[in-house]
């Protein structure tokens, strides 16, 4: 599958201490393109939905209050390369792991809390994006 789009939803606690607009640069400067994005709630329903993958792991219940407890900014990305590069300008999952100057580095408070979402493959990027945006909302 071709590589040029990934999928992100910079998560509630990001939103919350106000890092939008920090994140939000950081992805464009890293060269990547909005092709489509919003700013949205998850119901506690639509978020088991989006990490149904998740759903036998130990942290799938807290994962799912985390990501419907506050408004996130989802949005497809484009870039050549983008899975993977997009993977390297977030860092690590524990943001003690993170690359200094990666996004979770920055902006991440915890494991659960770690601001930001990336898919891990181009054919989930695509499924990804399919859940949050018609065709009409892309650009
Ligand atoms: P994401 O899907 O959000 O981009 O994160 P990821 O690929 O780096 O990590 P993944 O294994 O897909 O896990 C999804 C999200 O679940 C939360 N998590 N909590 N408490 C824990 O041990 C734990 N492990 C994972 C994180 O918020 C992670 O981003
Ligand atoms: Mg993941």
């Amino acid at each position: 599958m071709k590589d040029n789009r990934t999928f992100t939803m910079i998560k509630p606690d990001a939103v919350a201490n106000g890092h939008t607009g920090a994140i939000l640069d950081q992805i464009i400067k890293g060269g990547f393109k909005i092709i489509a994005m919003k700013y949205i709630a998850l119901t506690d329903q639509k978020a088991g939905q989006f990490y149904e993958v998740h759903k036998e792991r130990p942290f799938y219940g807290e994962l799912v209050d985390f990501m419907s407890s506050g408004p996130i900014v989802a949005a497809i990305l484009e870039k050549q390369n983008a899975v993977e590069d997009f993977r390297k300008l977030i860092g690590a999952t524990d943001p003690a792991k993170a690359e200094k100057g990666t996004i979770r580095n920055l902006f991440a408070q915890s494991i659960g809390a770690n601001a930001i979402h990336g898919s891990d493959s181009a054919e989930n990027a695509k499924i990804e994006g399919d859940f949050f945006f018609s065709a009409l909302e892309r650009f």
